[in-house]
């Protein structure tokens, strides 16, 4: 086969999730929120062990929003203890598959014990590559291009950057995101159409899939449905596509 007839290599896929439902899966049942909220870590697991096979590169999971401040001070308490919970028992495993584990969102406000298990577990991953796991923690689409736009503008103030050079690209690199492609794919669970503040930036041409089961149901099956359906369909990114 002449080097031209080989096809490239496929494009990353880039999906994102945002897992929400914990809490009507629990409440449906007469359990506490945080049931449900366990079981939606349980979750993750499986679902990040499906991806190599699916062709995804890039998983990006939206785990607790700027927003998420405002629920009771028991299930905040709650979740960060379910996060660190993670991290401890899943380091092992995931740099054994090969799977480096990165954080988005502004970790200043979390907890100081919390930040250092994330920088450890951050470095303990950072030379696996099979896939790119990313998780947002106290990530909003507002406060990242915020804390972006004051990083640009101190720069600019300081001398250091002369901002006629600020175009998408100089953006983008100043972004909690600047090591990741753009999500191909963003994935709502739980049936509510909103992005409620998620890669506002990022997500400017991905493709939507909402569905209404909610996270501790999702399965790598139906990740996979939802992966073939993306495949059908046609990206222009404002272009226009040829017969
Ligand atoms: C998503 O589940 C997890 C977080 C937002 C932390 P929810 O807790 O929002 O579950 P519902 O939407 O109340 O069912
Ligand atoms: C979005 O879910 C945030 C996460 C899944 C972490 P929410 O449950 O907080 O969103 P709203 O309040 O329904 O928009
Ligand atoms: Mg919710």
């Amino acid at each position: 086969m002449a080097a031209e007839d080989i096809p490239p290599p496929p494009a990353p896929l880039h999906v994102a999730i945002i897992m929400d439902g914990n809490g009507r899966w629990a409440t449906s049942r007469g359990w506490p929120r945080l049931v449900g909220h366990r079981r939606g870590a349980e979750r993750v697991r499986s679902i990040v062990e499906a991806c190599p096979a699916l062709g995804i590169t890039h998983l990006t999971l939206y785990a607790f929003s700027t927003e998420n401040w405002k629920r009771s001070t028991e299930e905040v308490i709650g979740l960060m203890t379910i996060f660190s919970a993670y991290i401890r028992s899943e380091a092992k495993r995931l740099s054994a598959e090969g799977v480096r584990l990165r954080f988005i969102g502004d970790r200043t406000r979390l907890d100081h014990k919390l930040q250092r298990l994330m920088a450890w577990v951050e470095a303990k991953t950072a030379h696996s590559g099979r896939l790119h796991l990313t998780v947002a923690i106290n990530y909003g689409g507002r406060n990242e291009i915020v804390r972006a736009a004051r990083r640009l503008a101190c720069e600019a103030a300081e001398g250091r950057l002369d901002p006629a050079r600020i175009d998408d690209a100089a953006f983008a690199a100043a972004l909690d995101t600047c090591d990741l492609p753009d999500p191909d794919l963003v994935i709502r669970t739980s049936g509510e159409t909103r992005i409620s503040n998620y890669l506002l930036w990022q997500s400017a041409y991905a493709e939507y899939e909402f569905t209404p089961t909610l996270w501790p149901d999702f399965t790598p099956e139906e990740l996979a449905a939802i992966v073939r359906k993306f495949a059908h369909r046609e990206r222009r990114f404002g272009g226009v596509v040829s017969a």
